[in-house]
């Protein structure tokens, strides 16, 4: 970061001994005003709850300018990257810095095949869960019970332990989803195979059996690989921001990415794919599109708790660049599957059209974000929703780990550890039992 010439000078208008606060620059995006030292020399601490104003850190992974519905990983716009590359060279970009080369590919491609599977105990946790327990329960405990099993990677300030525990990960979670997926249908886990790419084993994994051969369908491989390259990593987002601060403890890599797990399942967050399939499933068993006024009635109504899933964005305030590829690939997959009439998926653009001419959408700068479409691709490559969620932390286990890795090698890093503005009951003395 580059100090700008610009100070922001802060003044009270009581008088109180005005500061300068000096100003930063990054490579492109807003400045930022550096308020380290203010409560030292003011006593007073920033009021930002949700962080809506506020930098965390510096990065130089993912950039997203929410004005112009731009997201560029390492400096590459997504449009860019997702149609030519793979999930594996998106990997390879967020942790290393730059896409492979042929030979760094095949490297690197073989590394995380080779860790793909998981100790046989790991099959011993799902035993606990109930058949129909959330798949995001499963993997918030699965992946944070990976730390039981590779005490040789858990050392977060050793350079090699992060790198092998990156690899460990992403190799792992496709393993460890289709297992929660297996486990919720009774059906046996289907071992990885390393001869297969990582999506191609990723729905063989889910969708095989062992009764017979399973040839993965190039189409439905591709369109999963492409729902791994939007998901990958985002800024910083709730449960990466999650990541950071849970990784600035010093706990190990696995423990870290298990709180990312947890986080994201919220309907907020990545949650909302799952609300998002089921807002459809909902208005399409109460009418389809012909309801869509009477649910956008109910959005509108601050009194309902109703909100259009898959809308909305902390940062876009225009379309998000995922939403629009994901919307492509939608019509890929629907066309590829003969699926081209899939009510859910017309239902969804007429909701779109409807949402993006109402008044209501348009001026809170409401627009689709990657979940409104990737719930409809998802279901219609077999994918139940519940397992919507789980799905997109496979995918951003990259970018969680990238950002963590960024933050350890960052030697100006502190452990994370926000104030308050204080608004409870002043100094009090404790009143004897007798008299309370
Ligand atoms: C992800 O941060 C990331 O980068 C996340 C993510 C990633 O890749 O990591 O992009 C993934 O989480 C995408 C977002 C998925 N969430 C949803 O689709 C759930 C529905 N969306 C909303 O819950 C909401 O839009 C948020 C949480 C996403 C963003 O909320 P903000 O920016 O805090 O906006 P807000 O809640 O302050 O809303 C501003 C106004 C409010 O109305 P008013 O009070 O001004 O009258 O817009 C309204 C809100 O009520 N509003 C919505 C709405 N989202 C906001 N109204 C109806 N439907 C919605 N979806």
């Amino acid at each position: 970061m580059t100090p700008s010439d610009v100070k922001a000078t802060l003044s009270f208008s009581d008088g109180s001994p005005s500061i300068d606060l000096p100003l930063y620059s990054g490579s492109i995006g807003p400045d930022v005003i550096d308020i380290r030292k203010l409560y030292a020399q003011t006593g007073k601490f920033t009021y930002d709850p949700g962080f809506l104003s506020t930098a965390s850190c510096q990065s130089a992974i993912t950039y997203i300018d929410g004005d112009k519905g731009e997201l560029l990983y390492r400096g590459s716009p997504i449009a860019q990257i997702a149609p030519p590359c793979d999930f594996l060279e998106v990997c390879h970009l967020l942790l290393k810095g730059e896409l492979p080369n042929e030979k760094q590919k095949a490297d690197f491609s073989s590394l995380v095949m080779h860790h793909t599977m998981v100790n046989e105990q790991m099959q011993f946790f799902l035993r606990g869960f109930r058949r129909d327990a959330h798949p995001m329960a499963v993997m918030t405990g699965l992946v944070g019970a990976l730390s039981a099993f590779y005490h040789d990677s858990t050392d977060i300030h050793n350079a090699a332990h992060r790198e092998i525990a990156a690899i460990r990960l992403i190799a792992k979670m496709p393993t460890l989803v289709s297992m929660a997926y297996k486990y919720g249908t009774g059906q046996p886990y289907i071992y990885p195979r390393n001869n297969l790419s990582y999506s191609a084993n990723f729905m063989r994994m889910m969708f095989a059996t062992p009764c017979e051969e399973y040839e993965p369908n190039d189409v439905l491989v591709r369109a999963i690989d492409r729902i791994f390259i939007l998901h990958a990593d985002h800024e910083q987002n709730a449960s990466t921001s999650t990541v950071r601060l849970c990784g600035s403890s010093g706990t190990n890599p696995f423990a870290a990415i298990a709180a990312g797990v947890a986080c994201l399942w919220g309907p907020a967050h990545g949650g909302a794919n799952e609300a998002a399939l089921n807002m459809l499933e909902e208005i399409q068993r109460n009418g389809g599109v012909e309801k869509i006024g009477d649910f956008i009635k109910q959005v509108k109504d601050k009194n309902s708790s109703v909100k259009l899933m898959g809308f909305g964005h902390r940062v876009y305030k225009n379309y998000d660049p995922r939403a629009k590829l994901m919307r492509e690939t939608c019509h890929e997959v629907l066309e590829a599957l003969g699926l081209h009439d899939d009510p859910l998926f017309k239902l969804a653009m007429s909701l779109e059209k409807i949402a993006l001419e109402d008044d209501y959408f348009v001026s809170r700068k409401l627009y689709p974000n990657v979940d409104f479409y990737s719930g409809i691709v998802q279901r219609a490559l077999g994918i139940p929703v519940s397992l919507f969620t789980a799905i997109f932390a496979l995918a951003r286990t990259v970018g969680w780990i990238a950002q963590l890795n960024e933050m350890i090698g960052d030697p100006e890093y502190k452990i994370g550890r926000p104030r308050q503005l204080f608004v409870g009951a002043a100094r009090r003395d404790v009143t004897p039992v007798a008299q309370r």
